[in-house]
């Protein structure tokens, strides 16, 4: 885990995705109450909870979309206090996690330290097929962060080969943006473009997302810029 600003971390592990190598990402914020907020939950291990014993103490777990519910679980079972909250239709999709609350605009307490807006008819590329995402996205004020998890990717240079290859031929490469594959499954780019045009109206620096390279400057021009071409 390593600190990217006060009261906000970040933990990865490799992980691949249709045999390419992605990473990915978990965000943990502190409150004001002190209490760790963590957004899409990696594999916990003793040296991650350690970490974790250090900074505070675990009372929410967020699984942000319909994909990044893995580990959340396992995040419940060790910390069975905590709130596991989950995106609109998890508990349909997986009747068997134990999930508490679903994120819902009045969400509190989790607004006391974030604020959140709601990707509802964006679609991604699963084994399935295209399928609805339903992906919450915050905003931490405090240190100017927009958290997103599959909603944009960023893979850069620090990638390997393939990564790097695959993504140049789909234009994806060094773009802070959805991948191809949603540019294909979303359908209704009117309803995103709004969603996304309220999260430009929040004053962000950074951007951490589940799968790239985190964008610490001006990422709120970037985002912007890369993600006009999901629109065409
Ligand atoms: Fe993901």
């Amino acid at each position: 885990m390593r600190a990217l600003d006060h009261n906000l971390w970040v933990a990865e592990q490799p992980l691949k995705y249709l045999g390419l190598e992605v990473g990915t990402r978990m965000t943990v914020v502190r409150l004001s109450s002190q209490a760790l907020a963590v957004i899409s939950p990696i594999a916990l291990n003793s040296e991650l909870k350690q970490q974790l014993a250090r900074i505070g103490t675990v009372e929410h777990i967020i699984s942000p979309n319909l994909y990044h519910y893995l580990y959340a679980a396992d995040f419940k079972y060790a910390y069975p206090t905590a709130t596991f909250w989950a995106a609109p239709g998890l508990q349909e999709k997986k009747p068997n996690l134990p999930i508490d609350k679903v994120i819902q605009a009045n969400s509190s307490p989790l607004w006391n330290d974030l604020e959140g807006l709601y990707f509802e008819d964006f679609k991604t590329l699963s084994p399935g097929g295209f399928d609805a995402l339903n992906e919450w996205v915050f905003f931490h004020a405090a240190s100017r962060t927009l958290i997103l998890t599959d909603t944009a990717f960023h893979f850069d240079n620090s990638f390997p080969f393939v990564t790097k290859l695959l993504t140049r031929v789909t234009g994806d490469y060094q773009k802070l943006a959805p991948s191809v594959f949603e540019r294909i499954a979303t359908t209704d780019k009117q309803s995103v473009k709004e969603t996304v045009e309220k999260i430009l109206s929040w004053d962000f620096e950074r951007v951490v997302m589940a799968h790239g390279s985190i964008v610490e400057e001006d990422a709120k021009r970037k985002l912007e810029k890369d993600y006009s071409s999901f629109f065409r």
